[in-house]
């Protein structure tokens, strides 16, 4: 039936095939910068909590009878350590997404994004009254150029705090610009919790940004945090409307007890070890500059190869040494790239071999 499709698909390189991860290969493809996917002993903590609990399912919608003091716990963390007024778990950050960017544009607002937000914004986006335009890439300029000509009633402008696939981190300016166009601002920090930020909590943290009334963070738990799910944190009254209003937080079963659990645990493991944890990204960034003479803003090493075809064989021939990286071709990205993650639980000198490897090639 979608043969016509598929065929177009398979033309242009442009397939795409799930496999089971070769556990023989080592993982720089992975958003488990941290390396807490394998850590067990934060698996242990997380079962011996959640047991303690007569159910340890959400059983319905947070707003039925399944947000549980799990979710609430969590919930309080965040907000204490973030310096926000509200914070909303949700299922997953596509679903986070969803629910910020369909229900705070209403009509006559102006929604504006960065034109490298993620998929599950962009996908939003459709879905809204308002009017929807896109800057150019971390392009200040343009999106006050935007703002400036541009009739609205509210304004929500969306960026990411480290972007997903070039790597790169927000310019500190949009937090200005969104004060003086009194425009609400959505911070995608799935790529930066745990990353970047003095107690590596995220943009927010590295620029030392108090939040304010019309500031929102949405963090992700299935990256730095080795679980699944995501957390919206916002003023008090931004976190009432979405409670009344986002689709994706009351028509889905709340998150998994066992996720936010788990999540909680490994932003707990951060706290302690946030000086040995910094220490770790701060030496992968020095041997990305050492070969590459490029300077990452987090652990993303967006390595660009021009086509999808070489893209793909380089995927191949990194196998073949004993390395997993991204392959990302359009239309995920303009440019295919593969997408290098030297998560800080993979040796130094690991990471130096793969740099090495790919430093010969490529020339
Ligand atoms: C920038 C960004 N936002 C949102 C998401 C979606 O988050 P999740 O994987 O938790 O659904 C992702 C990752 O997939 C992402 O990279």
């Amino acid at each position: 039936m979608y043969s016509k499709e598929l065929n177009a698909i398979n033309k242009s390189n442009r397939y795409r095939k799930r496999e089971l991860e070769d556990k023989d290969l080592i993982d720089f493809a992975s958003n488990d910068y941290l390396g807490f996917s394998s850590n067990k002993k934060l698996l242990e903590k997380t079962f011996e909590v959640v047991s303690s609990y007569v159910s340890h399912a959400p059983k319905s919608s947070q707003l039925v009878n399944g947000y549980h003091p799990i979710h609430q716990k969590f919930e309080n963390y965040l907000t204490n350590i973030n310096g926000f007024e509200n914070a909303i778990v949700a299922g997953s950050g596509f679903l986070a997404n969803i629910a910020l960017i369909e229900a705070l544009p209403r009509k006559k607002d102006l929604l504006i994004l960065d034109e490298q937000y993620h998929a599950s914004g962009v996908l939003a986006s459709k879905l809204v009254d308002a009017k929807v335009k896109y800057f150019r890439h971390n392009d200040m300029e343009n999106l006050e150029e935007i703002l400036l000509n541009s009739d609205f009633q509210r304004a929500i402008v969306a960026v990411e705090g480290i972007y997903s696939m070039s790597g790169d981190l927000v310019d500190r300016r949009v937090f200005d610009i969104c004060d003086r166009f009194n425009a609400l601002l959505i911070v995608d920090e799935a790529h930066s919790v745990g990353v970047v930020g003095k107690n590596l909590l995220g943009v927010f943290d590295l620029f030392g940004i108090k939040p304010k009334k019309n500031h929102i963070k949405m963090g992700t738990l299935g990256k730095a945090l080795g679980s699944y799910g995501a957390y919206i944190l916002s003023s008090s009254h931004i976190g009432e409307y979405l409670q009344n209003r986002a689709k994706s937080l009351i028509y889905a079963t709340a998150p998994s007890l066992l996720d936010i659990e788990l999540a909680n645990q490994g932003f707990l493991y951060m706290h302690k070890n946030t000086e040995e944890i910094s220490e770790q990204i701060y030496l992968r960034k020095e041997i990305t500059k050492k070969y590459f003479g490029y300077d990452m803003s987090g652990l993303i090493f967006p390595l660009e190869i021009q086509s999808s075809k070489d893209v793909l064989e380089m995927q191949k021939k990194l196998q073949k040494q004993g390395f997993s990286v991204g392959a990302i071709r359009p239309p995920t990205v303009e440019i295919a790239m593969l997408r290098i993650i030297p998560r800080i639980n993979i040796e130094k000198k690991v990471y130096e071999k793969i740099c090495r490897f790919l430093s010969e090639v490529k020339n």
